[in-house]
C-alpha cells in the first residue's frame, strides 16, 4: 500500500486526503500539520517548516507528497524533496516564482503573450502613481506573497494612491516593497486548474470561487467563502481556449527558462468581453476551489499525482464526474480581519453522514476530545447532485445541521450560475 504525505493543513488538505483515499489504490495517508479532521485511519504529524517536512518525508519513506499551500514551494520544500528522490506533487521554487512574486507572473505572460491586465512594476511611488493615473481604473498587487491580502481593487484614484503607498511603505512587509500596477479588468472571474508535469497538460474541471466575504460580494476580500463546479460560462470551447493562451504558453515559457513547472497550475480568470485574461497564477490547489472540484474527480488521485511528480502525465487519465459540486465555507465570528478561536462545533458527524455531502475541517482542532474552532475558515460543506442546484440544496441541507456561536457563511453560493440569465 503506498504512502502519501499531504502538507498542509486546511480544508484543502482534507479534501485532498479525501480524494487519495476514495481511489482503488488507497494509500496510508498522513498530514502535516493537519487539522481535527484527519483522523484515523489516516495520522497527522507536527512539522511546520521545509526541514521538518523533508525529514517527515525520509523517516516515513512515503511515496508521494502533496504540498497544500504555496509558501513551503516558493521556500524550496519540491526541490528538498527531489533531492532526496522523493516523489512531489509541486514546482520547484523557481517555477513557484510564478506564485511568489506577481512581477515574476507578469514577465512570463508578457514574454509567452498570455492576454493579461496592462501593467506595471514599481518600487517608487512617483513613478507607481504616474502609471496608476494612466490607466483608467488601476489595481495595486504586492509583489510578493502577502496571505491572500496586498490585493486592492480600486474604486477611485484616490484608493489606488493611498494603496501604492501603504504598500510601498511596508504595509505588508518586505512582500509590498516592489508593487504590480495594472489595468482593472471588468467580467466574471473563473478558475482554471492544470496538471502538468512540465510537457502534458491536463486541465481539470473549471469552478469559481467567491472571494468576499457577505452575500452579493460585499465586505472585505477572503481567502474564499465557497465555489461550485462546474459553471456554467466555461463551455468545452472556452476551456481549449484558455488552455491553448492561458496555461501551455506559461508551461512552455517556463520550461524555456530552464524553470519546468511540475504540479499544480493555477489560473485565476477575468472574463472580459475581449476574452479570457489571466489576473494571477497559483501554484497548488484552490482553497476552497479543491473542496469542490476533488469530490468530483473519477481519476485515481493518487495515480494521477505520481504520474505527474514522475514526468509521465496521460491526460486522457483525467475524468471528472458529471454531477456538480458546491462548497459553503462556513467562517469563524470575526472573520476576515479577527477570527474568533475556541469555540465548541456542534452537528459535524451529522452532516458528514449524510449522502452526497462531504464536509471538510479547515481551520478545527480538538480540545479534550470536543472539536473547536481554531481559524477563519474553520469547515467546507461540499453538495453534490445532478444540477448545481441540487448540490446546492444538499450543501445547504447540511449546513443547517452545523453551529456554534458566531458562524456565518454567505447563503448565496452560486447565485451567478444559478439566477436566471440576464439579458
Ligand atoms: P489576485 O491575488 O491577483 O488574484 O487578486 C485577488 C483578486 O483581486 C482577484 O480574484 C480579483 O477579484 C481581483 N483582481 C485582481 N486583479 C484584477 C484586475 N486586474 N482587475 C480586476 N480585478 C482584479
Ligand atoms: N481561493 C483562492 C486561492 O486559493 O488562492
Amino acid at each position: 500500500m503506498p504512502k502519501v504525505l499531504i502538507v498542509g493543513g486546511g480544508g484543502r488538505e482534507h479534501a485532498l486526503a479525501d480524494a487519495l483515499h476514495r481511489g482503488p489504490q488507497a494509500p496510508q495517508i498522513l498530514v502535516s500539520p493537519g487539522n481535527a479532521g484527519i483522523v484515523a485511519p489516516w495520522r497527522r504529524a507536527p512539522a511546520s517548516d521545509v526541514d521538518g517536512w523533508v525529514d517527515l518525508a525520509k523517516a516515513e519513506d512515503v511515496d508521494l507528497v502533496v504540498v497544500g499551500p504555496e509558501a513551503p514551494l516558493v521556500a524550496g520544500l519540491a526541490d528538498r524533496l527531489r533531492a532526496e528522490r522523493v516523489p512531489v506533487l509541486g514546482p520547484s521554487a523557481a517555477a513557484a516564482e510564478l506564485e511568489g512574486s506577481k512581477t515574476f507572473a507578469k514577465e512570463i505572460m508578457t514574454a509567452a503573450g498570455v492576454p493579461t491586465a496592462r501593467w506595471g512594476s514599481f518600487t517608487d511611488v512617483e513613478t507607481a502613481t504616474a502609471f496608476a493615473r494612466s490607466l483608467p481604473m488601476a489595481v495595486v498587487k504586492a509583489d510578493g506573497l502577502a496571505a491572500g491580502k496586498g490585493v486592492v481593487v480600486a474604486d477611485d484614484r484616490q484608493q489606488a494612491e493611498a494603496a501604492i503607498a501603504a504598500s510601498l511603505d511596508g504595509a505588508y512587509g518586505e512582500a509590498g516593497r516592489r508593487v504590480v500596477v495594472e489595468e482593472r479588468l471588468i467580467g466574471e472571474e473563473l478558475s482554471v486548474m492544470a496538471l502538468t508535469d512540465g510537457q502534458a497538460v491536463a486541465v481539470l474541471a473549471p469552478s469559481q470561487d467567491h472571494k468576499r466575504v457577505g452575500e452579493g460580494d460585499q465586505g472585505p476580500n477572503t481567502g474564499g467563502m465557497g465555489a461550485y463546479s462546474p459553471t456554467p460560462r466555461a463551455t468545452a470551447s472556452l476551456l481549449a481556449e484558455i488552455e491553448a493562451t492561458c496555461l501551455r504558453p506559461v508551461v512552455d515559457e517556463l520550461g524555456r527558462r530552464g524553470r519546468a513547472f511540475s504540479g499544480v497550475l493555477y489560473a485565476g480568470l477575468m472574463l472580459t468581453d475581449d476574452g479570457p485574461k489571466v489576473l494571477e497564477y497559483n501554484v497548488r490547489f484552490g482553497d476552497p476551489e479543491a473542496q469542490a472540484i476533488l469530490p468530483r474527480m473519477q481519476s485515481d488521485a493518487y495515480t494521477l499525482f505520481r504520474a505527474v511528480a514522475d514526468g509521465r502525465l496521460d491526460p486522457s487519465t483525467v475524468a471528472f464526474d458529471p454531477r456538480a459540486a458546491l462548497t459553503v465555507v462556513l467562517a469563524a465570528e470575526g472573520y476576515p480581519s479577527r477570527p474568533r478561536t475556541g469555540d465548541p462545533i456542534q452537528g459535524l458527524a451529522e452532516a458528514a453522514g449524510r449522502p452526497n455531502v462531504r464536509v471538510f475541517h479547515a481551520g478545527t482542532a480538538l480540545d479534550e476530545s470536543r472539536v473547536v474552532t481554531a481559524g477563519g475558515r474553520v469547515v467546507a460543506v461540499t453538495g453534490l447532485g445532478p444540477r448545481l442546484r441540487d448540490a446546492a440544496t444538499e450543501a445547504y441541507d447540511a449546513v443547517s445541521l452545523v453551529s456554534w456561536p458566531g458562524m456565518h457563511y454567505r447563503r448565496d453560493i452560486g447565485h451567478r450560475a444559478l439566477e436566471p440569465a440576464a439579458g
